[in-house]
Formats: C-alpha cells, structure tokens, sequence
C-alpha cells in the first residue's frame, strides 16, 4: 500500500472524481476527509466508503470553513499530509452572454477555492515539518480557451499558474504541488455540460458527450477510475522529485 498511515483531505469528493479518489486512497492505507459543500452526501459517501473515510463539511469560497476543515483532519489524525483541490463549478455562454455572477461563481470556487484551501494545507503542513503532497485539478480547458466555455477554461489556466508557482515557493518545505489535467470524464458533472452544451449549440441532449467521447484518441470518454493511478502517484514517495507540474490524463487529447 503507497499511502499508508497517510492522512487525506480531498474537496469536493461526495461524489464524481473526487468520490473516486478517496476510494483510491483508502485502498492505498490513507484515512480521508470527504470535504464537501454538501455534507449530507459527503457522509453518505464516507459511510460507503468505510472506516477509514469521514465527512467534514467544507465550502472552499469561505475562509473561516477552510481553516475548520483543516482543524478537523488535524483533530482527527494528528495532522495533514496530502490535499487534493478537487472541488469545482461548470457553466457554459458565448462571450458576450457571460454574466458577472458566473464569472464570479466560477473563480470564487475554482481559483480563490483552490490557492486559499492550498493555503491552509500548506501552513499546516508546515508548522508540523513533515512535508507533504497537493494535488489541484486543472483540466484541458485549461491549456486553451474554447469559443463557449471562457471561464471555467479561465480558471483552469489560472489553476495551472498557481500549480507553478505554489509547487515553486513551497518545495524548500518538502510540500510537493502538482496538478492533473483531465480531458472529458463521464458521470454527473459531464451530464450538466452535456444539456448546457444542448441549449447553446442546438443539439438533442446526449449528442455533444457522444462526440466529445469518439473525438478521444483513445476511443472514449474518460472514467474516474481512470485518473486515480495519477493522483495516488502523485501523493507518494515516488513523486517526490516532481514539482510544479501539471499531468495530462485524458486519452491522448492534449500533447504536451
Ligand atoms: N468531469 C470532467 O469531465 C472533468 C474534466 C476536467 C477536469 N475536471 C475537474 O475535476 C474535478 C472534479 O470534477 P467532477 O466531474 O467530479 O465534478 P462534480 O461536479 O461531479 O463534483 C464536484 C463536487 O464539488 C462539490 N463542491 C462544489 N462547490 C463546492 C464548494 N464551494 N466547496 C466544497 N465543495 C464544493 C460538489 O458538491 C461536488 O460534490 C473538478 O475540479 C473539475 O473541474 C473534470
């Protein structure tokens, strides 16, 4: 087992990708906290999950809920050794059609979430001078823009820079920061994209996650299963010479 003993706290992760890192990870021998805005799910989801898996309520846009989560995983487990910045929002307008609260939305989670959450780990991971792993969730959207999805590809570029520069300044403390680029994943989130798509582009529902799956190099969409090899890698030993970089794994849709 790569994560044994390890103690974990993945945002967003009562369901979809992060639901299936935490499985991942408590496979490996970590304990998880299952950080969600939703925290009835996130119980049902630890309850599934096992032992080794707990709830702890979580909204990445509110500083005051970020430091309670972290004191919880610290109460718990006697401190934090791998964060995953999983938790995120969608939405989908031309450009002339964004609003000021979507783009609000969108950044307050994905971007401010994500450097403030990576923030707090880091300060805790640093007061207790073992070091540790975060792993944040950029995405192909963040290696180019695309005509209908300018925000959320926005905060994807902005959540590879912070990659960079966090994985940069806080090396000299041991504190490995990678991130994962996914391509197109199927499960709950994707079915949101799916009828928004539907709506701006005209098309039956169900069509867009259709053609988006055969454009895939590989032949599908991707599954949530298939982006845990990545990000258990990322929270072990081996990765500990990797730093500041950003991990395509999407079936061969971006090269880089
Ligand atoms: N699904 C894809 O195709 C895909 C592709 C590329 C990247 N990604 C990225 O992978 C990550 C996970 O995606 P997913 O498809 O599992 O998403 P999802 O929408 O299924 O799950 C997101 C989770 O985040 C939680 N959440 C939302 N706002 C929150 C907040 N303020 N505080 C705490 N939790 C909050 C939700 O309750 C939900 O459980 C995201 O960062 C996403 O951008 C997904």
């Amino acid at each position: 087992m790569r994560l044994e003993g390890k103690s974990a706290l993945i945002t967003g992760s009562a369901r979809g990708i992060g639901r299936a890192f935490a499985e991942a990870y408590v496979r490996e021998g970590a304990t998880v906290a299952i950080g969600d805005i939703n925290l009835e799910a996130a119980e049902k989801t630890a309850s599934e999950i096992g032992a080794k898996a707990y709830a702890v309520k979580l909204d990445v846009t509110d500083l005051a809920s970020i430091e309670a989560a972290v004191k919880a995983v610290e109460t718990r487990t006697g401190g934090l050794d791998i964060l995953i910045n999983n938790a995120a929002l969608f939405d989908l307008a031309p450009i002339v059609e964004i609003s000021k609260a979507s783009y609000d939305r969108l950044f307050s989670v994905n971007v401010a979430g994500t450097l403030f959450m990576l923030q707090a780990a880091a300060r805790s991971m640093i007061a207790r001078g073992k070091g540790g792993k975060i792993i944040n969730m950029a995405s192909q959207a963040g290696r180019r823009g695309e005509a209908l999805v300018g925000v959320y590809c926005a905060t994807k570029a902005a959540v590879i820079s912070l990659t960079q520069s966090a994985g940069l300044d806080l090396i000299k403390h041991r504190i490995n920061v990678n991130a994962i680029a996914p391509g197109v994943v199927d499960g709950e989130h994707w079915d949101h994209v799916d009828s928004l798509f539907a709506k701006y582009e005209n098309r039956p529902k169900g069509e867009k996650k259709k053609l988006v799956g055969e454009a895939v190099p590989y032949g599908r969409m991707g599954t949530a299963q298939d982006l845990t090899g990545m990000a258990v890698f990322l929270a072990s030993e081996d990765a500990e010479y990797i730093v500041a970089q950003t991990y395509n794994v999407d079936g061969g849709q971006w090269l880089s």
